[in-house]
């Protein structure tokens, strides 16, 4: 295979793929703290966004480009559907990067010909070499996708991948979009791809896959042993109905039974080089983010990134543990850079020793930022003996979720106990109708505050999730809320960390209309989901 890269390259796609679950909407600074933070983990490639979809987006990915694809930065890639005016706002969103790269797709399968596109096997084989070799036309790098490959004949798929390479396409994606293939169907698939398409020397193989039954790594395992050498996959798995494959976990299994991959790509088993780039200390930071910003909160038993992953419950694994950590432990905490969580500041601590610790978790942040970090960190130091690094990340991921917003939190009171009809009064500031207080009864204090909230924000919508967890261990833990707000049939989360979870409440759900108002203003295109249409390019 010419163009294989020696290693397994990691496509990241949380703020493409993962941004598109129900209620995971970014802005533009979370994306971009996302972006800083999967360079510094070390993927590959980020896939910014679909630039097509809205100027919101397209300012996402451009920003992405110009701060993050720097020279020893990752390529830095967006979406496009098969049409011309996708593919220019594309090349346009990514031109600042020094490596960018346009992934272009279009479906392949019988049943999304006829339901989706309405188009004969003949047409997808006229339009993918026109638009690969128009996406060459403005850029060097051009990744194409048989969507829905999975469900594709593979004759048919042999033919458009052979014409996707003619028209210059350098990486070739597929995609199990349904997540509906078996690890040995999609490792055949691969190997299918490798035997029968006469020019695939010229491409890297892509896998790219949901994770409706739950086999999406084991699907990705299985084409790398059959040839595949990038992996398109999300943070914490997260990404449309069950998800994408996901990062961590494809990484861990790459690095922990590197003497089983290693021959497949032609390797001693005992060869000691790494398969992939990614610095596996940062996984444990990044998931973290990534679930702060988007909200979508990661079950405690999740592999490499839960709660559990690392605890060690029972009388019998701790006995076996201490005699010997091998007994029932595969990997170091310390490798995912799970440290313990030490204590590291506390209220008479100065700025420069925040900025410096923050410096050491990885957040280079601008003197305005530093000054906000450092109030709230004051503020919080106040009401708590010892702030954590874990509680410092809380600080710092909720400062990115404050700028554009409409609604501000100011006041937030409550009263209720044994015998007390529970009663909230909430102050708050609105772009729109200025700053307004009212008070309200609920069937406990929450309920007061977010029905206070609804009368001031005056935007219906259904509460359908409320969560709420310890940032860390200890009677003055931070708690953390998450909550999920349903409108029209979409789903807009929030988060926020306060050591009462009353007033962390109250700014969740402050935080999550936030995303409300700005989701409906917005009106992105989905790239699946939205026929290519007239080319009336958003406004940008
Ligand atoms: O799942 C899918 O097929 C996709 C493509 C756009 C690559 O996300
Ligand atoms: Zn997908």
């Amino acid at each position: 295979m010419a163009k294989d890269p020696g290693r397994v390259l990691i496509f990241d796609t949380t703020l493409r793929d993962g941004e598109q679950s129900p209620g995971a909407s970014l802005n533009l600074e979370e994306k971009l703290a996302i972006a800083q933070q999967l360079a510094r983990l070390g993927v590959d490639v980020i896939e910014a966004g679909f630039p097509f979809a809205s100027a919101g987006d397209f300012a996402a990915v451009q920003r992405i480009a110009q701060q993050v694809g720097g020279e020893s930065g990752p390529i830095i890639c967006g979406l496009a559907r098969a049409s011309k005016s996708d593919i220019k706002a594309c090349a346009d969103a990514v031109k600042p990067a020094l490596h960018s790269r346009i992934h272009t797709f279009i479906a392949t399968s019988d049943i999304h010909l006829e339901h989706k596109l309405r188009k004969s096997r003949q047409e997808v084989l006229g339009i993918v070499p026109d638009m690969v070799s128009y996406a060459r036309s403005l850029v060097e790098d051009v990744e194409f996708s048989c969507e829905d490959a999975g469900r594709s004949d593979p004759d048919f798929l042999y033919e458009v991948i052979e014409a996707a390479i003619n028209a210059g396409a350098t990486t070739i994606n597929i995609p199990d979009t349904v997540g509906y293939t078996t690890p040995s169907e999609f490792g055949t698939l691969i190997a299918g791809i490798n035997q029968n398409v006469p020019n695939i020397g010229e491409a890297v193989i892509s896998v790219h896959g949901h994770n409706d039954l739950g086999l999406a790594v084991a699907n990705f395992l299985e084409a790398i042993k059959n040839g595949a050498r990038q992996l398109e996959c999300t943070i914490n798995g997260i990404g449309e109905r069950a998800g994408n494959a996901s990062l961590e976990e494809l990484v861990m299994a790459l690095h922990v039974r590197r003497r089983h991959y290693n021959p497949f790509l032609g390797r001693d088993a005992d060869s000691p080089t790494p398969l992939t780039a990614v610095r596996t200390e940062e996984i444990t930071k990044t998931s973290r983010l990534v679930s702060n910003l988007t909200g979508m909160v990661v079950q405690p038993n999740k592999a490499i990134v839960g709660a559990n992953a690392f605890a060690h419950e029972s009388g019998i694994h701790q006995d076996g543990v201490l005699k010997n950590r091998l007994t029932y432990e595969i990997i170091d905490a310390r490798t995912v850079g799970l440290s313990d969580n030490r204590i590291s500041l506390g209220k008479l601590s100065g700025r420069s020793a925040v900025r410096a610790r923050l410096e050491e978790l990885g957040y280079d942040l601008t003197r305005e930022d530093l000054d906000e970090a450092f109030a709230r960190f004051k503020d919080l130091a106040d009401r708590k003996r010892e702030i954590t690094d874990r509680d410092l990340e809380a600080i710092v991921s909720e400062q990115v979720q404050q700028p554009e917003a409409r609604f501000q939190l100011k006041l937030v009171q409550v009263s209720c106990g044994s015998s007390l009809r529970p009663t909230a009064t909430v102050t708050l500031s609105d772009d729109d109708a200025g700053e307004r207080t009212v008070s309200a009864v609920g069937t406990g204090p929450v309920d007061a505050v977010c029905s206070a909230l609804n009368t001031l924000a005056g935007i219906p919508n259904d509460l359908i999730e409320f969560s709420v967890k310890s940032v860390t261990e200890g009677i003055d833990a931070m708690g953390e809320v998450t909550i999920r707000l349903r409108r029209d049939g979409s789903l807009y989360s929030g988060h926020a960390a306060d050591t009462d979870v009353v007033v962390a409440a109250a700014m969740a759900f402050v935080n999550a209309l936030n995303r409300l108002v700005a989701g409906e203003a917005k009106q992105s295109l989905h790239p699946q989901k939205d026929a290519v249409g007239p080319p009336s390019r958003p406004t940008l």
